[in-house]
Order: C-alpha cells, then structure tokens, then sequence
C-alpha cells in the first residue's frame, strides 16, 4: 500500500522559530509546511492534508486561538490535531483557553527538542495509521463492488448460455432419436450403439443444462419476498409429492413452523429438494422424515433454525459441505439417478435470503439432517396453525 509522507504545518510569525523546528524535525519523515500567519495558514489548510498543527499562540493580527477557532468551524480541517506553543510565563491562562479551543496538547517554550520530536511523531504515526485504514476500506468497498458485478456477469453468462444451449441441443438430441427409431437393426450393431451413445450424451446434457438453467434463475428469475406460512407451505409441498412419498412409504413430520418473508417459490424448492432427497436416499425402512423449527436470538441477528431431517443411508461427515456444490454426488447414478444440482440449487435460495445452510450424519447409514437457516424478518410468527390467512 502506498505510504505518503504526512504534512505538518508549522504556523509562527518568526522566521527564526521556523529554521529551529526545520532543524528539530528535518529526519522525522514528515513533509514540513510554514505558514507566517493565521491567515495563511487557513490558506494551506484548503490544499494539503496535514497530520497536525503545530501552532505559535502569540502571533501579530490573527493569534494562534482565533486561527485554531476557525480551522475547528471548517469541515475539512475540524479534526487536525494542533499543538499550541507558547512561553512558560503565559502558560495557566493560556492553557486553559486553547483546551476549550480543542487544543489536544501544549508545548511551553523553552522546550527540549526531542520532547517536540517524539510528539510531533505520534501524531505523524496516528496520521499515517488513519490513512491506511481509509486506504484499506476504499480497497474493500471497491473489491466488493468488482466482485458482485463480476458475479451478475457470471450469472448472466451462465443463464444466456445454458438457455442459448438449450435449442440447438433439443435438435441433435430430437434428430439422433429420429435416426435411431428409422435406422435401428437396420445398420450395423457399432451404429446401434454409436446411436444409442449420441442419444444417452445429449439426454444427460439436457438435464445437466437444464439443472444449470434452474441455478441461475434463482437469482436472474426471484420474486420479491412475502409472508409466508411454512406450515401451509410444506403441506402443499407434501402434497405435490404425495404420491412419490406413497410409493415408499414415507412420513413427513413437523414442528410448528414460522411465517417468514421469503420468497415463497424457492423455499418451495428447497423443502421439496430435500424430502425428495430424504426419499431417495432412504435405506431399509419406510423414509421417516421430520422437519423442525427453532427460533435463535444470537447477538445482533434473529433467526430461525430449520432442519429437514431422514433415516435414510447419510452420508460420511468429511463430505457434508461438498454435497452443496454444483453437479457434487457421493452416490451411483446407477444406483441414485440425479444431477447432483438439488443441494446447490438449495444453498443459493438460502444464501439469497440471508441464511446459511450445512448437513450433519454420523456416517453411512445414520440417517442425514440439512440444517439451514433464514433470518427472522419481525414478522408475525405462526403458531402451527395451517389455516390460518393473512
Ligand atoms: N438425504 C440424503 N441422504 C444421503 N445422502 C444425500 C442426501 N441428500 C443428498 N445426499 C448426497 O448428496 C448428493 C448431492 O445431492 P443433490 O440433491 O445435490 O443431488 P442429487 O439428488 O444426486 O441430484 P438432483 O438433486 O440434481 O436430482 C447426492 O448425490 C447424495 O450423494
Ligand atoms: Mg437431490
């Protein structure tokens, strides 16, 4: 980072005082600048920084308090540090004024000169320290704004070119099934199966596609937050899948749930992700899935803790955080069909709204809980109550 010099300003109507403090302060590593008089003193205060002021109080015309009573009424210059220098014999009095003036320290003449060194040099290094600090969060505010815009890029890229992609893939994937039922026994056998590559490859990169299409929407496709019941929410996720819970038998169980701002839709998917998941990945018995609710008042935030939990196969706790990530599977797709898109798909709605969220097993065949949570926007909370309207 780069390290400019501070400014100190040194304002005294002698000339020979000048030349001792050029002398005194000429290897402290600051840039001295004189002023002869109040007034031109104001004058360098609109141009240059300073790391403080070193101010004569006696001084012809404007004296050192009237000129420090008008660098405290400017905006720019209110919060410069001025050390006041003035004979002993004046001191008390003096003193006192200059402190109601905001003075931060005296300096009584006859004064040692490395008593003026090791001051002067304090105030250099607060300087130099503030600078950095205003340097690094100018550094971090434009990082941070370079960073979301190449984000948006990145989302409308992956958007545009998965939604782009979509069309001259449903030819291939269209004409090769085409030539396939027409021309199927009536090739050799390498065709055959040449055919049934091509027609298997694009199949996946349709679903693969189409997965990367459904990531992107969740922030190029939101709509804006609502109330929302989770109880009413869930049960209508339930029985959109009723039938699939059926088929293996499954239960679905809930704490009584919060009525959170949140976009109803994509919390939607993230409930329907994971039970779907919960399902698929069940083990012997019938899936048993809970889900709960717990309200966190941490420091500075309130949130709600929500967790889908299974009895399913789990998984190996070192893998809990890869499983978010896009087209990440820990299962055959022999076994387990699926993209691998469900998981990061949920971790991006969540993010969207302010949450977090994370997975815990205690190994294969434990069962898995998602945990994730979302902020507690103020908003009334529901008691468990399904019918309830807004
Ligand atoms: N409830 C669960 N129990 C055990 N393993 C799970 C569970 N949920 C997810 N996983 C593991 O995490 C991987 C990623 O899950 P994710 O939902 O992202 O993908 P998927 O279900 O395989 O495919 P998709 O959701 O795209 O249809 C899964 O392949 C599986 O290995
Ligand atoms: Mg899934």
């Amino acid at each position: 980072m780069e390290n400019k010099t501070a400014n100190v300003l040194i304002v005294d109507d002698r000339p020979e005082n000048h030349l001792a403090m050029e002398g005194i302060l000429k290897h402290s590593g600051c840039a001295l600048i004189k002023a002869n008089s109040g007034e031109e003193a104001l004058r360098c205060l609109l141009d240059n920084e300073f790391a403080v002021i070193l101010m004569d109080v006696q001084m012809p015309g404007m004296d050192g308090f009237e000129t420090a009573a008008l660098i405290r009424e400017r905006e720019k210059s209110k919060h410069i540090p001025i050390i006041f220098i003035t004979a002993v014999e004046k001191a008390r009095k003096q003193v006192e004024q200059g402190y109601t003036l905001g003075a931060v320290d005296y300096i009584l003449k006859p004064f040692e000169p490395s008593f003026l060194k090791t001051k002067v040099g304090v105030f250099v290094e607060l300087h130099q320290m503030r600078m950095r600090d205003i340097e690094a969060r100018k550094k971090i505010t434009r990082m941070a704004g370079e960073l979301a815009r190449s984000n948006r890029e990145l989302e409308e890229f992956a958007y545009i070119a998965s939604h782009d992609l979509q069309e001259p893939l449903r030819k291939i994937k269209n004409f090769t099934e085409l030539l396939a039922r027409q021309y199927q026994g009536r090739l050799d056998e390498k065709a055959d199966e040449f055919m049934y590559y091509i027609t298997d490859g694009a199949r996946r990169m349709q679903r693969l596609i189409s997965g990367l299409l459904s990531y992107s929407r969740v922030t190029t496709r939101k709509t804006p937050l609502s109330r929302v019941d989770l109880n009413t929410l869930v049960s209508q996720v339930v029985n959109s899948i009723q039938i699939k819970l059926d088929e293996t038998g499954a239960s679905v169980t809930t704490d009584g749930l919060p009525t959170l701002k949140a976009d109803e839709i994509q919390i939607g998917q993230v409930f329907q992700n994971l039970i779907l998941n919960a399902v698929k990945f069940r083990g012997q018995d019938p899936p048993e899935i809970h889900i709960s609710a717990q309200k966190k008042d941490l420091p500075g935030k309130k949130e709600w803790l929500l967790g889908v939990k299974d009895n399913g196969i789990g998984i190996e706790p070192e893998n809990s955080s890869r499983i978010f990530e896009i087209f990440q599977r820990l299962h055959l797709k022999e076994e387990y069909p699926g993209d691998g898109m469900g998981l990061a798909i949920c971790k991006k709605i969540v993010n969207r709204h302010g949450g977090e969220i994370r997975a815990e097993s205690r190994g294969n065949g434990n069962g898995m809980t998602v945990y994730f949570t979302l902020p507690d926007n103020g908003d009334r909370e529901s008691n468990g109550d399904p019918n309830k309207t807004d």
